[in-house]
């Protein structure tokens, strides 16, 4: 099969852990027989620097010209610690986001053997977890308007704002999700406070008997947020709003050990993009220290929802899982930081067990 993917590194440690999925994603290509072929493009601070925009027109262009997009991290302290700048990193992220149509982020959280140790939560309440985070991506706080501050500068104000249409079918993905799981649905809002959040609860209750087989359960996100880290085996499929999926899933790493380990899939009307959970990690860039798995399991997911190349999947993730277990891990997955591996001897490793299986 011929694999056209984009490459949008962009900042931080963004261009490291990319490359060396890149290098996976190589070994798969020849492993089984795929004609690779990948171009780069800037966004970010990278590109504000290089063009004045985060989210520059050849990069969309190239992202709609291509079956899928393999996505680092943008953002940067210059930036951080600047409220005033007026263009922003983030901005290239929701730009791409709005443009490419990706309406939905799909965060597979599963515990690995191997790192249970690594988390702060017991093992007998995490062993075993397994369920998928499906968070609103294009709506909600972060897109609303307006947005803004008043003339004297001492009223900021952001406008959350769903219309039917954005909740349905965000819904009906979590449904059908759910439908090829546990079949158990977790729709977490705060429709006790938010009219959102009220018109998510109808919708949903709306669309429950097209779904029968599917046990849902509604739950408030200050409830989710407890419940997540005390019980998190209760959980199959949560689809949640923008803002609180932002906070809940970040929250959730834990569960996996570190922020380093977790994937996601950016879906919607165009190019899917594949991302690690984390961002730029400012403070290990140009290190070689990042834990490069979120990305590679982000490839993983590229091969199974850009292509349904499931056997390409599956061997990217036994790759993975065979690193953990030898202990060929960054310091994030060790206490033994003398014998950490470097990112790009994680990438080594992994490429050599794929190489070799
Ligand atoms: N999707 C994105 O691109 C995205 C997401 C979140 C934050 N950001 C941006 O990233 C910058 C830094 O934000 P932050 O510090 O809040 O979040 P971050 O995810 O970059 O890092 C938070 C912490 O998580 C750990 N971590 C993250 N990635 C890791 C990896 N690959 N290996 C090992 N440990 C890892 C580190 O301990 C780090 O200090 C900011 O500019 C922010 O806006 C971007």
């Amino acid at each position: 099969m011929n694999l056209n993917i984009a490459l949008l590194a962009g900042d931080g440690i963004g261009p490291e852990i990319v490359e060396q999925a890149l290098r996976v994603t190589k070994a798969i290509a020849q492993k089984f027989g795929h004609e690779l072929h990948t171009k780069e493009a800037l966004v970010g601070a990278v590109a504000i620097d290089a063009t004045g925009n985060p989210y520059p027109d050849e990069t969309h262009e190239l992202c709609m010209n291509s079956d899928a997009v393999l996505f680092g991290a943008i953002g940067h302290p210059r930036f951080d610690n600047d409220p005033s700048a007026k263009v922003r990193p983030e901005q290239g992220l929701l730009a791409m986001r709005k443009k490419l149509g990706l309406f939905a982020n799909i965060r597979p959280l599963i515990t690995f053997p191997s790192l249970l140790d690594k988390s702060p939560l017991k093992t007998e309440r995490i062993e075993g977890a397994d369920f998928v985070a499906i968070r609103e991506l294009t709506g909600g706080l972060y897109f609303g308007q307006p947005q803004g501050r008043s003339e004297n500068g001492d009223t900021a104000y952001d406008t959350c704002i769903y219309t039917r249409m954005e909740v349905e079918r965000i819904l009906k993905l979590a449904f059908e999700f759910a439908m090829k799981r546990k079949k158990r649905l977790t729709v977490v809002d705060k429709a006790n406070v938010l009219a959102t959040s009220r018109l998510w609860r109808q919708i949903s209750k709306e669309m429950e008997p097209q779904y029968p087989e599917v046990e849902v359960e509604y739950m408030f996100v200050d409830n989710a947020a407890m419940q997540l880290i005390q019980w998190p085996k209760r959980f199959d499929v949560m689809v949640t709003e923008n803002m609180f999926g932002d906070i809940l899933t970040d929250e959730a790493s834990v569960i996996a050990g570190s922020l380093g380990m977790l994937p996601s899939a950016s879906i919607g009307v165009h190019t899917s993009v594949f991302e690690p959970i984390h961002g730029s990690y400012p403070q290990a860039a140009g290190k070689n220290i990042a834990n490069p798995c979120a990305t590679i399991l982000s490839a993983a997911m590229l091969f199974e929802y850009a292509y349904a190349l499931d056997k390409e999947a599956s061997l990217i993730r036994k790759a993975v899982e065979a690193s953990l277990e030898a202990g060929a891990v960054t310091e994030d997955l060790t206490d033994d930081k003398a014998n950490a591996l470097s990112t790009s001897a994680v990438g080594d490793w992994i490429v050599a067990y794929i190489q070799n299986c």
